[in-house]
């Protein structure tokens, strides 16, 4: 497949997509005069945020890391630490390293139940798009007067950088990219179908799990598929969802 990455920008260059396409190394493309087919994925800054398109979306729409809280979770800060998510971390957490940090809605999630949140992320696009959000999270009221501070990113291959941080957390958080065995639901899905396209399955998460429990203070989290093996084994506690499971692994 071609998953070619290019910036996009309608009218005339502007400096923000000009900085984003050197510092990526990716080409510029001129929507009037660029053959758009040449390329499958784009980036785009447009209503005051960088998205993602496909040439579906090239014209209209496009997915963006979403900083708002999810449908049906309490506004308020922090919010309580109630659901599946929040019992697999522990009671005793209090600093997590996202090692999987992709669209970053559990890392934002479990930022807004007052975790201090450490992200990791390999791809650069991703990680653009996450470097975005949490740039919008900054400027949210509710963040500002609280004096709080966005999770930091790390952009690497976690394997590595999980050996060399400068402090250990309580908890290594894992989502890597499973082998896919059923159909994805419709829209929220979107968004893992188009990080499937351009990444691909995380070949590495074996690796990637021995990393984490060598580096987790307390305790390793992994989000499964249902239909998945646990990553490391028999795990010490697992929590079931409708369609996924946490596992978790103490250190
Ligand atoms: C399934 S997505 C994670 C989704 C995320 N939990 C969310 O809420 O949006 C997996 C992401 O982890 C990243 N990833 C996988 N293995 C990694 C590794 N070893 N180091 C850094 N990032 C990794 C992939 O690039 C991808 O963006």
């Amino acid at each position: 497949m071609n998953n070619t990455v290019s910036v996009v920008y309608l009218d005339q260059p502007e400096r923000q997509s000009k900085a984003l396409a050197e510092r990526m190394n990716m080409p510029m493309c001129d929507l009037s005069t660029t053959d758009v087919e040449a390329y499958a994925f784009f980036l785009s800054y447009r209503d005051g945020c960088l998205k993602l398109l496909d040439r579906q979306t090239l014209k209209k729409g496009g997915l963006t890391v979403d900083i708002e809280p999810r449908p049906g979770e309490q506004h308020s800060y922090p919010a309580p630490k109630k659901d599946l998510l929040a019992q697999a971390v522990g009671k005793k957490t209090i600093s997590i390293v996202d090692a999987t940090t992709g669209w970053a809605q559990d890392s934002l999630a479990l930022f807004r139940m007052g975790y201090q949140m450490t992200c990791i992320e390999r791809s650069a696009i991703m990680a653009a798009l996450i470097e975005d959000g949490f740039q919008r999270l900054a400027q949210k009221e509710w963040v500002r007067n609280r004096q709080l501070t966005p999770p930091s990113l790390l952009v690497g291959n976690a394997i590595e950088l999980l050996g060399n941080l400068p402090e250990q957390p309580d908890c290594i958080y894992l989502d890597p990219m499973f082998p896919q065995k059923r159909k994805q639901s419709a829209a929220t899905r979107k968004s893992m179908a188009i990080l499937r396209d351009i990444l691909g399955d995380d070949l590495d998460r074996q690796a990637l799990f021995d990393a984490a429990m060598q580096a987790a203070g307390r305790r390793v989290v992994v989000k499964s598929p249902d239909y998945a093996e646990p990553l490391g084994g028999k795990p010490h506690e697992s929590y079931q969802g409708k369609l996924l499971r946490y596992d978790v692994y103490l250190t």
